[in-house]
This record gives C-alpha cells, sequence and structure tokens, in this order.
C-alpha cells in the first residue's frame, strides 16, 4: 500500500509517522508514505504556488500548473508496476470519511492525497485530476494536512500487526465485530480513585457477566448518543432479544450518566 502526499508543508507528517504504535505501519511496514512539495515543482526564483482569485475577493488561490508537474512525478514514480492510484483531494465539500471509508482504504493498493490551503485549489485541476473528494467534518481546517494524517492513522491502525493487542480494533467504536455499536467505558487501576469505584462486575472475573455488562452499555451509549447505529444495526439483523430487552429497559429507568 502507498499513499504519495503533496502538500506545501511536507514537515507536518514526520512526528505522526515516527510516533506511537502506528510507525510500525510506516516505518518499513505495510503503509508506505512519500511527501512530495508542489512547491519544487513551481517556476521563478520565488516559486510560487499561489494568486489571486479571478473575480476578487479574500485569500489566495493553489496554483494548477505546480500541482499538475507534481502529480506528474509522483505518477512517474510509482511506476507501471504500481497499479494507478485514485487522486483523493481533502476538501469540505467531499464526503465525510468514516469507518466504512477507512476500512475500503485500509485494504486498497492507496492513494495520491491532496492537501489543498489558502481558499483551496484552481477548480480546473480538481475537475480534471481528481477523482475524489474526503471531507473531515463540517468545519473548516486551514489545511489537508490534519485530514491526511486522519486518513493515514486510521488506515495505519488496520493493519495487521500494528496494534499491540492484536485484533483490539475490532472492539473500537464503530467496528462491524461489534455490530458498528459505539465502544463501553474503560476503567483501569486503582478500583477506588476520588471516591468512585469501579463497577463490581468488572473485578468478578465472571467473563459472559462482564461481556454482557459491556454490550449493555455499548447499547445505552449508542442509543443515547447515536440512535442511527441503533437503528443501522437493527436492520442488520445484529440485535438479540437480549439486547432489544435492554434497549426497552433503557426507556424505563431513570437516566444514567454515560
Ligand atoms: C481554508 S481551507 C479552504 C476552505 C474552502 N474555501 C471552503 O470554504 O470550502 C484550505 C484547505 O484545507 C482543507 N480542508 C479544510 N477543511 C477541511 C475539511 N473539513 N476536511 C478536509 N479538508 C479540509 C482543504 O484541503 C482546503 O483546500
Amino acid at each position: 500500500m502507498r499513499f504519495d502526499v503533496m502538500t506545501l508543508f511536507p514537515e507536518m507528517f514526520a512526528p505522526m509517522l515516527a510516533s506511537g504504535v502506528t510507525r510500525r505501519a510506516f516505518e518499513g511496514g505495510p503503509v508506505q508514505v512519500q511527501l512530495w512539495n508542489p512547491r519544487d515543482f513551481a517556476e521563478g526564483n520565488y516559486r510560487r504556488v499561489d494568486d489571486r482569485p479571478f473575480g476578487g475577493g479574500p485569500g489566495m488561490v493553489m496554483l494548477a500548473e505546480p500541482l499538475r508537474q507534481c502529480l506528474a512525478a509522483i505518477r512517474a514514480a510509482r511506476g507501471p508496476e504500481n497499479p494507478p492510484a485514485p487522486v483523493v483531494l481533502f476538501s469540505p465539500v467531499g464526503e465525510t470519511l468514516g469507518h466504512t471509508g477507512v476500512q475500503r482504504w485500509a485494504s486498497s493498493a492507496g492513494a495520491v492525497l491532496v492537501c489543498g490551503r489558502y481558499e483551496g485549489l484552481d477548480q480546473r485541476f480538481v475537475d480534471t485530476h481528481v477523482d475524489l473528494q474526503i471531507s473531515l467534518g463540517d468545519f473548516v481546517l486551514s489545511g489537508g494536512e490534519i485530514a491526511a494524517m486522519a486518513l493515514l492513522d486510521a488506515v495505519a491502525r488496520l493493519q495487521p500487526g500494528v496494534l499491540n493487542d492484536e485484533g483490539s480494533h475490532q472492539l473500537d467504536s464503530f467496528n462491524p465485530a461489534l455490530d458498528g455499536l459505539l465502544d463501553c467505558p474503560h476503567y483501569t487501576r486503582p478500583e477506588v480513585w476520588d471516591g468512585q469505584p469501579v463497577p463490581d462486575v468488572l473485578l468478578s472475573g465472571h467473563h459472559a457477566q462482564i461481556e454482557r455488562w459491556r454490550r449493555d452499555r455499548r447499547l445505552a451509549i449508542t442509543a443515547q448518543r447515536r440512535p442511527d447505529l441503533i437503528a443501522a444495526a437493527r436492520a442488520a439483523g445484529a440485535l438479540s432479544g437480549a439486547d432489544e430487552a435492554v434497549l426497552t429497559g433503557l426507556g424505563k429507568s431513570s437516566p444514567t450518566r454515560l
């Protein structure tokens, strides 16, 4: 899997690629990341990569030509032995990234990731070369780099052998292995902290009861915060009679802090 990242700020990526468990994926691991700066493909003494917008208005727009030259260099470097890579632009107008999308990228051959800056890219480059646009959410970042890092991190942790505990990502929120529900709360030592004890069941050593407690907590938190995920799990036939009984009971009991 190979990701080529086009960014005016390649230095932003170094700490991310070298930190935490995910570095195993990046440092000689299954997720190869190459950084490319469009400025290296810009002309003139100032290596200009932006200009004022036609029609007036605030801000600057990224020039199409350095982006095109940079993309051509990436395509040449990837070589014919690599499958043609889709060109992904991070943008607020894109489709919002979710777990399903991350899973798809995690089992893909990679992509060219384009990080915008300023007011964005000259639309003619987008129309000619971008295959799809991805948004991190309904807010505006200063650049696509943090969005690219979010995608790379999420993809890296799904690779086999990257997390310390193999398969632990399957216990995370949104994972189909847990029917797409949100995660349950977690506790560690001490048993009583600031006057608050750990739930008894977690100290019981009774595996089946612990699993039922965790499932109940997942159901309760998801019902409260993301009822759409409960509806999706139900539609997929993933909720048992015991699950439905828990959900019915939630409406009757007094609200708990989740
Ligand atoms: C200041 S933003 C441009 C915002 C653009 N004028 C708009 O209003 O949609 C600069 C760059 O940050 C990136 N960016 C900003 N918000 C983003 C988001 N929510 N998701 C992904 N990328 C984003 C994009 O690459 C964008 O080209």
